[in-house]
């Protein structure tokens, strides 16, 4: 089947005009079959997992468990209880950066982040710090958008007890090279959590080849469901260190003495999760698997480089993150013109875009402008697509002057 018609949400005007989404780092849409999980959870299956004794109740938790083995499968984990479920990649890191540093940080220390982190892997770390009295160093990043490897390696020191980084730049595009940066942290002992939000819907993410630590994704942005996620992590890591919260299905037994903690992954799943959800993510990685992620990486590049190629030719259109590996992001900016008013303007059209800073402050303050106008594409969009907004953006560049 044709994959821009599982997208029902595709087929629609707004003002009048085709709607084209351009806006998937932010979220991606859900075909048909996601849909079709989350409603048919809620019609026939809705129950609490890993309590109930009655037939609903066991189903359910079959489905949220086998739906970790598939997680487990995709980003080939070792086992299945390094994966645990959370809201989100901004919950992931949330809860690496407080309970990894309740066991590992101490006055002194120092963390690394890179320039070119979203703000959900910058503020964790920086809460974290100041409550255990470290430190935070960043790793710089060129004019392209490619971090700086040196300067990394220098950063790291006998202090250093974690390095957090981006696999992909959400409004840079930029692949980082991660396997690399995981090497030398990994040859002083220092451990790295990768935050996979804008690349695991885009490359074949291998947490073992990687060899990273925590691994964290959203399944928003891979064409499942708005408030799941996952934080990978290495089992050895995750029996040293506290639960993330307290409540019910994390404890063993408790008593008002003294409590014991379930096992993983269980210990970092407190209260009732978003199961339905969770079903639903794993569809969305049935349908990435039906694709091919090769597929999916090869028809986003052969978009993103002829979309490059024409809104280059655009008078006075500047690309902010030229790195060579990239996925598919474009930042830009045009003349003198405010993001906000561009976006604005495209919507106008039909076209959704982000505008702004994209929570990533530091890097508009690296290139001194105050935010940009970022086009990201999906498995579903077409170069008919890219024509449009470049028409588009000549046409309303006169008015922006
Ligand atoms: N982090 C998402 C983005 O970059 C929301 O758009």
């Amino acid at each position: 089947m044709d994959i821009r018609s599982q997208f029902p949400i595709l087929n629609q005007t707004v003002y009048g005009k085709p709607l084209v989404y351009f806006d998937n780092a932010a979220t991606t849409q859900k075909p048909q079959c996601v849909i079709d999980t989350l409603c048919n959870y809620y019609k026939s299956l809705n129950s609490n997992i890993h309590r109930g004794a009655h037939y609903l109740a066991s189903q359910a938790t079959e489905q949220y468990e086998q739906t970790r083995r598939k997680v487990k499968e995709f980003i080939n984990a070792r086992h299945s209880h390094e994966i645990v479920f959370t809201r989100g990649t901004t919950e992931s890191i949330n809860l690496v950066a407080s309970s990894f540093s309740q066991r590992f940080i101490s006055k002194g220390d120092e963390v690394v982040v890179s320039a070119m982190e979203h703000h959900s892997n910058i503020v964790p770390w920086q809460l974290a710090c100041e409550r255990q009295g470290a430190t935070l160093r960043v790793i710089p990043f060129d004019d392209q958008g490619i971090l700086d490897l040196d300067a990394f390696a220098a950063l790291l020191n006998e202090r250093t007890r974690i390095v957090a980084v981006t696999n992909v730049s959400n409004t840079l595009g930029t692949v980082n090279p991660i396997a690399e940066i995981i090497r030398i942290a990994h040859s002083r002992e220092i451990p790295v959590l990768v935050d996979g939000a804008q690349a695991i819907s885009h490359r074949k993410v291998d947490v073992q080849q990687l060899g990273c630590d925590f691994y964290c994704f959203s399944g928003h942005k891979m064409y499942g469901p708005m408030g799941v996620g996952v934080m990978y992590g290495r089992e050895e890591l995750l029996e040293q260190m506290p639960p993330y919260q307290g409540g019910g299905e994390m404890i063993k037994d408790v008593t008002f003495e003294r409590t014991t903690y379930n096992e993983l992954p269980f210990k970092f799943e407190a209260g009732t999760p978003a199961v339905g959800d969770v079903l639903g993510l794993g569809t969305a990685i049935d349908f990435i698997s039906q694709i091919g992620i090769g597929t999916i990486a090869a028809t986003e590049k052969e978009l993103t480089d002829y979309a490059t190629g024409q809104l280059q030719q655009i008078e006075g259109l500047r690309i902010y993150g030229t790195a060579p590996d990239k996925t598919s992001v474009i930042s830009f900016l045009i003349g003198n013109a405010h993001p906000y008013d561009v976006g604005t303007l495209l919507d106008k059209l039909g076209i959704a875009v982000r505008t702004g800073h994209h929570c990533t402050q530091p890097i508009m303050d690296r290139y001194g402008i105050p935010g940009t106008v970022r086009a990201s594409f999906a498995v579903y969009n077409t170069r008919d697509e890219v024509d449009t907004i470049c028409a588009a953006i000549r046409r309303i560049a006169p008015m922006l002057q």
